[in-house]
């Protein structure tokens, strides 16, 4: 999701001082580890031709997609890539045709929701490593109303009642989707249209729980709920990850976007402001009273938080997890700790925000799946506080600790954590570059997390690499180090090794990217990265991707484009089969971002006169999100 909603309180988060912050921590550095490695004789790779570096070994050996931009999406050469599931699609058996000229909440909570996000995939039956066979969870982020429905009210229907219809049909659109697919005998992936596994979550009716140290707050309690125990709905759910015991977690991001009314008269009026509350994005708030602050409070207590769902049980209710903090949660890169506990990154997507960690007590139990269920509702919630030589250090959020006490506004750790933001800000976080996705990687229990950078620098995206020592997510005090630094202006692609890509034939460097925004780890321990340029794709003078990353070798940093979307969309949720034989993508708003300033078209893109009608290229549809698989036509390692 693109920043350009960001409401003024939430700009001046983004103050130059804040900005600098950053940029000199990373400048600083850069300049220590170039002494250190000038000292001990190691900083030569920088000077190695691109020659040399070509001759390297690499994790991958497809040929790169070539940078662009146009109407359709592109995979590496020797793969194919399907659509399995688009917008309006059944998910429940008996779901209606899609109609995209007379869409109602009826419909839509049957059919597969608006901008698709992170994906995952559990294998079927639970516990197995099936490849063929499983379950797809698909968050959907958000709608965007100018792509979805047509553009004039139908003249019969009366002003409020297609108010109403709109705000509903658009609740109904977010939320997750859950599908049971296979293989047909073609080897071909479809869904299975009648499976009890099928399932819709949505903020306009699914009833979750709400569990962990906050639930039951009186700060969580509202009309609907008087015991802040159960909230309908989860919201902007962006990144998520799969659990060792086959849930799935799911990261709600800028919840704040959905509250309309007046936060002057609001008891915890600067709370409402650290957090942009109300966003006044959309206009539910005044079709449903749960989404106003004026006649609800609380309600915007009760989103910003990782949920968990468990997709094997349809009638599990998700869980709201406070343990793990309310922010805009970009994710949630769960790693299982050789000591049994569990580890779940988080980032909170925004200009000068944190990155964190919570830290389970108990440990994880292989043969009793119900008894980590309560894994994540006891632990520690950590934030990160980075030092410019390569230093984290990871401080607790604990009630009574560190300033977290009655005289800065805390009185029990149900305010820590529905105040995360504050918190962080007391203990002394640092601030960072809008961190977006943390993923660890078990192969080599590093973690990737990605800063996309601001706007104004957009070019300056990076990838850090943080290192725990011996592999322990548990430990206190970790490394830092910069995987690779995106950088279109230069004239080479400034990775943490340089290389320098020759330019393909529309003089473009294809390895060039920017905006990092998810990330996936596959089977094998290597990193694939999705960008999101937001309304600036002309940045990089390329439509947004997927690329593979090495993280090992003399090439570490190098990337190559392996899938390329439509003009106007973001490429997000890459998930795999056990097999990594399967790549599962989420191309989210095609014909959204950026038509103004793509020469072909120029100008704004609606449903009546989108930019691209992908994925259907059918003058009755707009454009599609859809869940796009790859695979490779040999029926190889995808990246091979
Ligand atoms: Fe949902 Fe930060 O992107
Ligand atoms: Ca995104
Ligand atoms: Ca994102």
């Amino acid at each position: 999701m693109d920043v350009k909603h960001w409401d003024a309180d939430e700009e001046k988060r983004c103050s130059p001082e804040n900005i600098a912050a950053f940029s000199d921590l990373l400048k600083n550095r850069l300049q220590t580890e170039k002494a250190i490695n000038t000292a001990i004789g190691t900083d030569t790779l920088d000077n190695q031709s691109n020659e040399t570096l070509e001759a390297e070994a690499s994790m991958f050996s497809f040929e790169a997609v070539s940078a662009g931009v146009d109407g359709t999406h592109h995979v590496a050469k020797g793969y194919r890539a399907d659509i399995l599931i688009s917008w309006g699609d059944p998910v429940m058996g008996d779901a209606p045709e899609f109609d995209a000229n007379h869409q109602t909440p009826e419909a839509q909570e049957k059919q597969f929701g608006y901008n698709n996000d992170s994906i995952g995939f559990l294998p079927l039956p639970r516990g197995s490593k099936n490849p063929d066979h499983g379950l797809l969870v698909v968050n959907h982020e958000y709608t965007s109303r100018k792509l979805m429905f047509p553009d004039h009210k139908p003249k019969k229907e009366k002003k409020a009642d297609y108010g109403l219809r709109l705000c509903q049909v658009e609740m109904a659109a977010h939320g997750l989707s859950i599908l049971e697919i296979e293989k047909n005998r073609n080897g071909r992936w479809q869904t299975v249209r009648f499976s009890p596994y099928n399932r819709r979550i949505t903020p306009l009716r699914s009833v979750l729980d709400i569990s962990g140290p906050a639930a039951g707050d009186a700060r969580m309690q509202t009309k609907y709920d008087p015991d802040g125990f159960h909230v309908i709905g989860t919201l902007n759910n962006c990144a998520g990850s799969i659990t060792p015991w086959g849930t799935f977690l799911t990261a709600e991001e800028n919840f704040n976007g959905y509250f309309l009314g007046h936060k002057k008269d609001h008891p915890d009026r600067l709370k409402l402001k650290r957090y942009g509350i109300p966003g006044k994005w959309f206009d539910w708030g005044k079709h449903d009273s749960r989404f106003n602050i004026d006649m609800e409070p609380n309600e915007p207590n009760r989103f910003g938080w990782i949920v968990e769902v468990d997709p094997y049980n349809p009638n599990a209710r998700p869980v709201k997890r406070t343990a793990l903090g309310r922010f805009k949660h970009e994710g949630a890169g769960i790693v299982l700790n050789a000591d049994g506990r569990v580890v779940v990154y988080s980032a909170d997507d925004q200009q000068g925000e944190y990155l964190y960690k919570f830290v389970s007590y108990k440990a994880y139990d292989d043969h009793d799946r119900r008894a980590n269920f309560s894994l994540l509702d006891e632990g520690t919630l950590y934030v990160a506080k980075l030092d410019h030589i390569g230093n984290l250090d990871w401080l607790p959020l604990v009630y009574g600790h560190a300033g977290l006490n009655e005289e800065n506004g805390f009185n029990s750790q149900a305010d820590v954590l529905i105040d995360t933001r504050l918190a962080a800000d007391l203990v002394g976080a640092t601030p960072l570059d809008r961190p977006e996705d943390v993923v660890p990687n078990p192969e080599n229990n590093h973690v990737y997390l990605m800063l996309p950078g601001v706007e104004a620098r957009a070019n300056e995206g990076r990838i850090l690499e943080l290192i725990p020592p011996q592999g322990d997510h548990t430990a206190l005090q970790y490394r830092w180090d910069l995987l690779l630094q995106t950088n279109v202006k230069a004239t080479t692609h400034k990775h943490r090794r340089k290389t320098d890509p020759k330019p393909d034939k529309q003089g473009l460097k294809k390895d060039w990217f920017v905006a990092p925004d998810n990330c996936a780890v596959d089977g094998q321990g290597r990193l694939w990265v999705t960008t999101d340029q937001g309304e600036y794709w002309g940045r990089s003078g390329s439509a947004d991707g997927i690329w593979a990353v090495e993280t090992q070798g003399r090439k570490k940093g190098a990337a190559r484009m392996f899938f390329r979307v439509p003009v106007g969309a973001e490429m997000a949720g890459p998930a795999f089969t056990p097999d990594d034989k399967t790549m599962f993508i989420a191309v989210q708003h095609p014909g959204s971002d950026g038509a103004k300033d793509y020469p072909p078209f120029a100008r704004e893109s609606t449903f009546s006169d989108p930019v691209t009608r992908w994925p259907d290229f059918n003058s009755k549809q707009p454009p599609r999100p859809s869940v796009v698989v790859v695979v490779k036509k040999d029926g190889g390692v995808v990246g091979s």
